[in-house]
Order: structure tokens, then sequence, then C-alpha cells
């Protein structure tokens, strides 16, 4: 099973950028914990950032038509809030796609309740920090059977 993992603006920051939201990891030390966690599941993962969102918009491209990974994990960062684009490719892509947020994104500003994305994916996890990913990986590789169906 190939599983894509792709961060959006500001995440390649993790670490310096605001510790006190998002932790004092790097996302080169979230990538190691995630690759970690699920290293017994035998699942390929491959994580890429970036901070554009039409790069982000053919990153979910390639993952389902080149890579011909079987699901995304994504967190779109303050796209999530408002990319229409960023949706739309989720939905075309038509594999299942699950949002993660480091912060609990309720627990915050009114602007960041809302989640453009999240209706065109199969679920989200937020506000468990690096975990999240690795539980995300977690739920993909155990709904693989059912996604090859
Ligand atoms: C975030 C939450 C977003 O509101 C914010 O813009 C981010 C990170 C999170 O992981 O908690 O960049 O997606």
């Amino acid at each position: 099973m190939k599983i894509v993992v792709i961060n959006g603006p500001n995440l390649n920051l993790l670490g310096r950028r605001e510790p006190q939201v998002y932790g004092t990891d790097t996302l080169a030390d979230i990538e190691r914990r995630v690759r970690e966690a699920t290293a017994e599941l035998g699942v390929e993962l491959s994580f890429a950032q970036s901070n554009i969102e039409g790069e982000i918009i053919t990153m979910l491209h390639e993952a389902r038509y080149e890579a011909g990974a079987d699901a995304v994990v994504i967190n779109p960062g303050a796209y999530t809030h408002y990319s229409i684009a960023i949706r739309d490719a989720i939905a075309a892509i038509e594999i299942p796609v699950i949002e993660v947020h480091l912060s609990n994104i309720h627990a915050r500003e009114p602007f960041r309740h809302t989640s453009v994305v999240a209706a065109v994916c199969r679920g989200r996890i937020e506000g468990l920090g690096w975990r999240g990913y690795a539980a995300a990986v977690r739920v993909l590789a155990s709904m693989h059977d059912e996604l090859n169906r």
C-alpha cells in the first residue's frame, strides 16, 4: 500500500513556528516519528511539503495518477480554510484522503473553524500533534482491503 503525506504552507517552519501552538518538532522530526510509529504496517510512505497552492494541487494529482497512491494524508495548513481549488483536487482524485491538523482548529480563532476540504475527505484528525498523521496512516492501512475491492 502506498500513502502520500502532504503538508501545506508554513509547515516547513515547524520547530521554529509558534512552538506554543505546534510544538518543537520539525517537519523532519514528525516524518521520522510517523515512519517509526507505522513501520510494522509495511506501508510505503512518501512525504512532501509546499507553500504553494498550485504545487499542492499537482501533488494530489500526481499521488493518484503518477505514483499510483492508494490514499493521501493532508494537512493543508491555512489553505484548509479557503482553498476551493485544493478541495476540488481532493474530490477529483477519488482516492481516500484524511485531513490532519496538528492543533485543535476548533479551539482556536473562529476563522479556523471552517474547513472547505472536510466534506470531500474521508475523515479528519485534529489536535493530536504528529500522532494524528500516524493515526491517519494506521486507519488507511486498516482500510486497504476495502479500498481495493
Ligand atoms: C494547521 C491549522 C491551520 O489553521 C494553520 O493555518 C496551519 C496549521 C494545523 O496543523 O494545526 O498552518 O493546519
